[in-house]
């Protein structure tokens, strides 16, 4: 109605100019609110924060590191309350530790334990766009999901041979998540999630089996890990090889249920998943759209089996509860019509790997393809793409966005095609420095897919670049034909969100540009398709995730992630000591609404 669509999609502002500040800027008329931060109390018996006394147990009572997704999902009860449901992708031990105050074991147990998830009560406040962190005591959904967390692996490969350790002989029952990045919130109130850069964590005391090495190779599992081998031997490849097997998933939790098992669903394939966004299809089916943060790797979707089964019942929650766990696993290859029409566009196909009963991959198992995912793919040939990160559909015009963050790679290793067209980019060394070109894409694109006959299972879709990033005066760049000079510049785009009207809200990380990272709103239809204007900015060294757009429309969150992640840094000499409430950084959750 008129009341949902007032807000975030209609809000005028005057875009904010790139900056190297240590906040969080915001348009004048706005202000933010730091909901939560790392080292806050998230379970009842939470420990008090000492940055100088750290432990792994007091670690799993807090909110984690490096906040990435949020959403936030209706409390099964009350109005005035959501529920906020946050990953914490990985740590930055230098920032993290005063020296000298804690052993390299402490420090290693410490960071594995600030991994994870966190589930959070919140409540409205007095102003519209308002939200506090309820008091843990009060909160009895509230939850962190970490390294002693058991999760259930679902779908065609659970308890596969290869997801079986000594610690789990069933190869059903991993402990914790890791690297979460993006993810999405489902119709029935779930939150799903993605194990994106999992490959980091192993180490190799000895020789590793061979029998491992091209799956190993081809997910860049060296055994040059973090060195948590130290604390539990399951991270230690000569001693687990399978270990890695069980992470790479896409997560899903139901925050409305505190004593839920959260879930690994391997029919979402296995791969650095950036994230995962669910539609209901015209048909009633789910379909799940994928993206596989890797120089070079692909576009993935999913779609059910089944169909969604709208009712409020609990029995309807059941039967969507199991939506994720059979159906059919694809990968998009994209084919473009020609650069003589002057846009990066074509036609694209969905190709079938396999479904929860047979394969499409000749010599491979379900199993194996769902395991293997990256193996499989390469074997019908999809499109290399410039690292996928988030991938969502408008919920307004019903089609779908991906953010392409870069590649360096693409020119030399990833030939150009019309789908990943530019392999030299502007950059920018510092704010304010003249514009040099470098080799790769160094901007990122932002892709547009219209599915075709079928809708959203179909097997064909249209595509094409709707904005071309970087320097709106580097000639590679494109706004959807916008003119040029009345948009913000925008670097490397990785997640995406959309707000009632449809317009497309894109996060930062990695601004090529010279200036901090940011949130840009864009509208994707009408006269105003590709005019990007900059929301905010995030700190110094900080990443722009979330973002999410509250459901009422008056607020949008923000996770500043990494503020003061620059070279050198450590606790003592921080870059950042955003949000400003200690010396050092913390990674935290803003709200920003109108003021
Ligand atoms: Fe963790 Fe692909 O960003
Ligand atoms: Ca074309
Ligand atoms: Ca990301
Ligand atoms: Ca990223």
């Amino acid at each position: 109605g008129p009341v949902a669509r007032a807000g975030a999609g209609t809000w005028s502002f005057t875009p904010v100019p790139p900056n190297r500040a240590d906040e969080v800027s915001v348009p004048d008329g706005f202000t933010t609110d730091l909901l939560i931060a790392w080292g806050d109390p998230v379970t009842r018996d939470a420990a008090r924060f000492d940055v100088r006394r750290q432990s792994a147990a007091a670690a799993r009572t807090q909110f984690g590191y490096n906040n990435d997704y949020v959403g936030l999902v209706p409390h099964p009860r009350r109005k005035d309350r959501a529920l906020l449901v946050v990953n914490h992708e990985y740590t930055d031990e230098p920032l993290m530790f005063p020296s000298g105050t804690h052993t390299p074991q402490q420090v290693l147990e410490v960071a594995i334990a600030s991994h994870g998830m966190s589930v959070v009560e919140v409540q409205r406040g007095r102003l519209p766009g308002q939200w506090s962190v309820v008091r843990p005591r009060s909160a009895r959904h509230n939850r962190r999901l970490h390294d002693r967390t058991v999760f259930e692996m679902t779908g065609p490969a659970a308890g596969d041979a290869r997801l079986r350790t000594s610690g789990d002989p069933s190869g059903r029952r991993v402990l914790g998540t890791f690297n979460n990045c993006a993810g999405g919130t489902t119709p029935w109130g779930t939150v799903l999630s993605g194990e994106e850069n999992f490959n980091q964590y192993f180490d190799a005391s000895g020789e590793l089996d061979p029998r491992h090495a091209a799956s190993y190779a081809r997910y860049g599992i060296t055994g040059a890990g973090r060195g948590w081998s130290a604390v539990d031997r399951r991270f230690d490849l000569s001693v687990e090889p399978h270990e890695p097997y069980r992470f790479g998933w896409v997560v899903e939790v139901d925050p409305t249920d505190p004593t839920s098992r959260p879930r690994k669903h391997t029919m979402l394939g296995r791969f650095k998943h950036e994230g995962a966004n669910v539609t209901i299809a015209d048909s009633g089916h789910v379909v799940a759209y994928m993206g596989d943060d890797e120089r070079g790797d692909y576009l993935y979707r999913f779609t059910s089996r089944s169909t969604y089964d709208p009712r409020p019942s609990a029995r309807a929650r059941r039967h969507n509860l199991t939506l994720l766990t059979e159906g059919t696993l694809w990968v998009a290859r994209l084919d473009g019509d020609g650069p003589d029409d002057g846009v990066h566009d074509g036609t694209g196909e969905w190709i079938r790997l396999a479904d929860d009963r047979r394969s499409y991959v000749p010599g491979m198992s379900v199993a194996e393809v769902l395991i293997d995912t990256r193996l499989a793919a390469d074997q019908v040939s999809p499109t290399r793409m410039d690292r996928p990160e988030d991938v969502e559909v408008n919920p307004v015009n019903g089609r779908v966005y991906a953010a392409l963050t870069n590649n360096s790679n693409r020119g030399t290793r990833n030939p150009p095609d019309e789908a990943n067209p530019v392999s030299s980019s502007y950059v920018r060394a510092a704010l304010g420095a003249p514009l040099t070109r470098a080799s790769g894409n160094r901007n990122g694109y932002v892709l547009e897919l219209e599915p075709g006959r079928g809708g959203h299972t179909g097997t064909t879709f249209a595509w094409n670049l709707m904005l071309v990033c970087g320097d709106p005066q580097a000639p590679e760049t494109w706004f959807a034909g916008f003119p040029k000079q009345l948009v913000s510049p925008i670097s490397c785009p990785d997640n995406v969100a959309f707000d009632a009207v449809g317009n497309l809200w894109i996060s930062t990380d990695g601004n090529a540009l010279g200036s901090n990272d940011g949130l840009f709103r864009v509208p994707v239809d009408g006269s105003r398709r590709g005019l990007v204007e900059q929301f905010l900015t995030v700190p110094l060294g900080a990443e722009t995730c979330g973002p999410f757009i509250a459901p009422d429309q008056q607020s949008v969150l923000v996770a500043v992630q990494h503020p003061g992640e620059v070279d050198g840094a450590t606790f003592e000499s921080p870059a950042s000591t955003w949000p400003h409430t200690h010396t050092f950084p913390r990674p935290g959750v803003v709200v920003v609404r109108r003021a």
